[in-house]
């Protein structure tokens, strides 16, 4: 109609990554179910995966404006693209992908109504600050915790203290006492995953140290938290960015704000959804659930260390084994013999679970995880508390907090021998039960407060939305 605005419409481009794409999705959800026209980039690699596995396509078709675009990574198309490689990813994206991002967004590519892009926060490199050419405003989303982000942040002034590098294994239980908010909680351990490097110049702490520092770059920053749970460092982290938004969990605020459907699976890998057939047939709380996310890698030893853990435990045990999770094998793996009877009768294996369905199953009373972001918030929001088995960047700090701060669980960070799997499973399901039931009941009460009319999330949210229709350069 003629005097009416237009629609905004935004471009989303996350990592290629299950834990990016995942979050981002969701955020695109979210902002075509608010009115905006949303378009999603996506590698040509990523959005095979994507729509040969998940009904994303028919999920998205219900919003006419909704589209999917893809734009090379410049790889060649056997490259294994997995984390492992993430050097190599990133050279490419920073030579081939990104001049010609920068020609889409100069030409109208993606419409001449485009009038805002989030990119992945990682993805700071890919637009050049001072480019007077591009004239949309360019948001950030970082898919992990405001906690890690603030360690991320500190790392320069660890390295000029003089408390990083790390020195050794010996060197890991040093407590780091500068970093402001965190005095007395992180030990060399708890540092991000990329800290544990004798080189400080190394690639991957220089690099998502650099393309954090500069989030203050973005217009804006959206973060997937919420005030209840990191209330404090996102006071701090506004310090730098003023422009910052907390919208999480943005699987819960899907839901609180729009819909009551089942979980979004957008997923890279094909669900086997026969586990939740399994759970029905377990006793409430009963069940301890394993998954490692979907970039953890670890060798054989450790699968079989963990394994004897669980079946020694005596409980009930959902495991998430995909096929590439043992380093240097891609399929299933065999059990070994003398564990066959113990997970014939109290285990469940798959290679991909509907995580979010199966955490809120009343028979799953514990989440063994790796403390990937998603994972977290997905526990937190289902009331489940966890034990952590940390693998990489952000893990080890989001392990710390679940444990010392939040009370959610246990923290099993860097030792997985089976006497200690067992023990653990049991203190968290049996011996110390009610206490992490009680705390997690109140954190995810906070959660669905938080996503709920009057929430901080809520809030954040709609002024979101109203930003976008009206945002200021
Ligand atoms: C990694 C980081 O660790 C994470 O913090 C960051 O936000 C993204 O990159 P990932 O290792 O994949 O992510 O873990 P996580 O963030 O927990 O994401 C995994 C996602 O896969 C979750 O949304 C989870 O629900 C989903 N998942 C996992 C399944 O749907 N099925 C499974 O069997 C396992």
């Amino acid at each position: 109609m003629e005097g009416e605005p237009e629609a905004p419409h935004v471009l989303i481009f996350p990592l290629p990554f299950q834990g990016h794409i995942n979050s981002m999705l969701k955020l695109a959800e979210l902002l075509s179910r608010a009115g905006i026209t949303v378009t999603f980039l996506n590698t040509p690699h990523s959005h095979r995966q994507l729509t040969h596995h998940s009904d994303v396509l028919l999920r998205f078709s219900r919003f006419p404006a909704f589209r999917f675009r893809t734009i090379t990574d410049g790889l060649p198309p056997d490259h294994p693209r997995t984390f492992d490689f993430f050097p190599d990813i990133i050279a490419s994206f920073e030579t081939v992908t990104k001049p010609i991002l920068r020609d889409f967004l100069i030409s109208g590519h993606f419409g001449s109504d485009l009038t805002c892009a989030i990119l992945d926060g990682l993805f700071k490199f890919l637009v050049d600050a001072d480019d007077a050419e591009i004239k949309i405003p360019v948001f950030g989303f970082r898919t992990v915790s405001a906690c890690s982000i603030w360690t991320y942040l500190s790392v320069p002034h660890l390295i000029q203290d003089g408390q990083l590098p790390i020195r050794g294994e010996e060197d890991m239980e040093r407590m780091i006492t500068n970093v402001p908010g965190m005095e007395n909680l992180l030990r060399c351990r708890d540092l991000p995953g990329f800290c544990r490097v004798t080189d400080i110049n190394d690639y991957l702490l220089q690099f998502i140290v650099e393309q954090t520092q500069r989030s203050y770059e973005f217009h804006s920053l959206i973060l997937n938290s919420f005030q209840d749970l990191e209330g404090p460092i996102l006071e701090k982290i506004r310090t730098l960015c003023p422009n910052l938004y907390a919208i999480g969990p943005l699987h819960a605020l899907l839901k609180a704000k729009f819909s009551n459907e089942t979980e979004s699976l957008n997923n890279l890998w094909e669900v086997d959804r026969s586990c939740l057939k399994w759970l029905d047939n377990q006793p409430p709380g009963s069940v301890i659930y394993v998954s490692f996310g979907s970039i953890t890698v670890m060798g054989k030893e450790k699968l079989v260390e963990f394994w004897h853990g669980l079946v020694d435990s005596g409980r009930n045990f959902l495991w998430v084994v995909r096929p590439d999770l043992v380093r240097g094998e891609n399929g299933d793996v065999e059990i070994p013999a003398e564990l066959e009877e113990g997970t014939r009768k109290r285990g469940c294996m798959v290679g991909w679970a509907p995580q979010e369905e199966v955490l809120s199953h009343e028979a799953v009373g514990g989440f063994l995880t790796h403390s990937g972001w998603n994972s977290t918030l997905e526990s937190v929001v289902a009331g489940k508390p966890m034990i952590c088995w940390s693998y990489i960047a952000d893990q080890q700090v989001n392990s710390r907090f679940v444990s010392n701060v939040w009370k959610l669980g246990l923290d099993m960070k860097d030792v997985c021998d089976r006497g200690t799997v067992a023990k653990m499973v049991n203190e968290l399901m049996v011996d110390r039960k009610e206490e992490f039931m009680r705390s997690a009941a109140a954190m995810a009460n906070l959660a669905k407060r938080s996503v709920s009319p009057g929430g901080s999330s809520y809030a954040d949210f709609d002024r979101l939305v109203q930003d976008i229709r009206l945002p200021s350069q």
